[in-house]
């Protein structure tokens, strides 16, 4: 359990008593129990089923157990859901896979509640958690799949919402400086899928694993509607005035008819960032193709919509070998069964070719590759 600020303060202590006490109180990420292992198959330990073995493995369930990981020199990686992984084949080193458990009302102050969640919570259940409690600003981001440790690495997103607004602070083991730092929210430089974690390249260097999270949720509430989907959906629902929970419910029905669970296909969300072009070839795009969705950045430049462009390309619903673009969203690559990770490098290699010989256009994949 996240054990680093004071349980003193009355508020905190009532809170955690609820916490225990709350009826639907949500699980902790589904890992096999097993602690520390050789040869490890991590095929069931990334959500597009991808297969490849990791020459050690150790479940992280306490920070301390960081501080005194066997790492003898070799390669690490740091694991959460493996819901943002292409597993390209055998890992030769050590996966941590971060399983720290803990989530509670850290402190408020007139302005907001500050929650603590540990780094192996699951994402969603976090999110519902803090929904059932009175504790509203992260229903945007309902059923994102994964972990809380590694929401601030690609800064999630969707419907509206960055979790950087909401973001705080986050405590993290540091494999070099052999020490735990408190990271804020400014040092995080968060921007659309990005942070300084993957700036720095440390999402793939293993230099540290996140320990836990806090967040910090605005007590004035108001009901974020920036996108059209959510918007639309609430208006199907009829639903004038939403509360948190219709939010959060809407963007459930919204994502289960859009996005495949990676339970039945085998995926890792969306496959290629939306690119940001200049608006030199965003217009000289749209006088050829009128319904081109734009978005327009502050910088000047125009964001794209990757699926729009896959699917203009040819590519909604059609697969190379086992591998293809769903056929309800052409971003979300799917394993149509048995791919390997050479398998999904082939089909990303034709999109992309396929869309850059149409549009002038370079998609850059979302997942990490290991
Ligand atoms: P992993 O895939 O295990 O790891 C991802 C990266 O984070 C790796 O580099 C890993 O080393 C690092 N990491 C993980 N945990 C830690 C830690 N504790 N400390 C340090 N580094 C760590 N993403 C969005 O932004 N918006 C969406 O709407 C969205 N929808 C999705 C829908 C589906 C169906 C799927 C399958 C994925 C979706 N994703 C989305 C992508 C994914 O859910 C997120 O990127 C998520 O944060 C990944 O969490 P994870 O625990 O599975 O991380
Ligand atoms: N579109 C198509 N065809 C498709 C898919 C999309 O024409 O097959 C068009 C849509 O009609 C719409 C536009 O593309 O005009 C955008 O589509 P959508 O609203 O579905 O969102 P997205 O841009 O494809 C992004 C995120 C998602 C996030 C949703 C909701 C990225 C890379 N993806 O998808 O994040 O859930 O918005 O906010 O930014 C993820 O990162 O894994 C992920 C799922």
């Amino acid at each position: 359990m996240i054990t680093f600020y004071s349980q003193d303060d009355t508020r905190v202590k009532k809170a955690n008593k609820r916490q225990a006490n709350a009826k639907r109180g949500p699980k902790s990420t589904k890992i096999p129990p097993m602690n520390s292992a050789q040869n490890v198959d991590l095929s069931p330990f990334n959500t597009l089923a991808l297969p490849g073995r990791a020459a050690a493995y150790q479940k992280i369930t306490t920070p301390e157990q960081l501080a005194t990981a066997e790492l003898a020199g070799q390669p690490r990686f740091i694991l959460g859901g493996g819901s943002n992984l292409v597993l390209t084949g055998d890992f030769d080193g050590l996966v941590l896979h971060m399983a720290i458990p803990g989530k509670r009302l850290l402190k408020e102050d007139s302005e907001a509640f500050y929650i603590e969640a540990g780094a192996g919570e699951n994402w969603h259940d976090f999110v519902q958690w803090t929904l059932q409690l009175g504790w509203p600003g992260l229903e945007n981001l309902s059923l994102i799949p994964g972990t809380v440790g590694a929401a601030p690495i690609q800064n999630i997103g969707a419907y509206g919402l960055e979790v950087g607004e909401c973001f705080h602070s986050l405590t993290a083991w540091d494999f070099e400086k052999h020490a735990f730092l408190t990271v804020d929210r400014s040092t995080c430089e968060f921007g659309y899928r990005d942070s300084v974690f993957k700036q720095q390249g440390w999402h793939l260097s293993g230099r540290m694993a996140i320990t836990s999270v806090v967040f910090r949720l605005p007590k004035a509430w108001t009901p974020n509607m920036r996108y059209a989907d959510v918007t639309q959906e609430l208006a199907t629902r009829q639903i004038a005035s939403p509360t948190p929970q219709d939010i959060a419910n809407a963007i459930v029905a919204v994502r289960q008819r859009k996005l495949p669970d990676p339970a039945q296909i085998p995926n890792a969300g969306s496959f290629f960032h939306n690119p940001v072009v200049e608006a030199a070839l965003a217009d000289s795009l749209a006088a050829d193709y009128p319904t081109l969705p734009r978005y327009p950045q502050p910088d000047g430049r125009v964001k794209l919509a990757a699926g729009w462009l896959i699917e203009q390309a040819g590519w909604k619903g059609k697969n190379l070998g086992p591998v293809g673009m769903y056929e309800r969203q052409a971003l979300v690559l799917v394993n149509r069964g048995g791919a390997t990770g050479d398998d999904v490098r082939r089909t990303m290699a034709a999109v992309q070719a396929d869309v850059k010989a149409k549009f002038a256009v370079d998609l850059t994949p979302e997942p990490i590759f290991l």
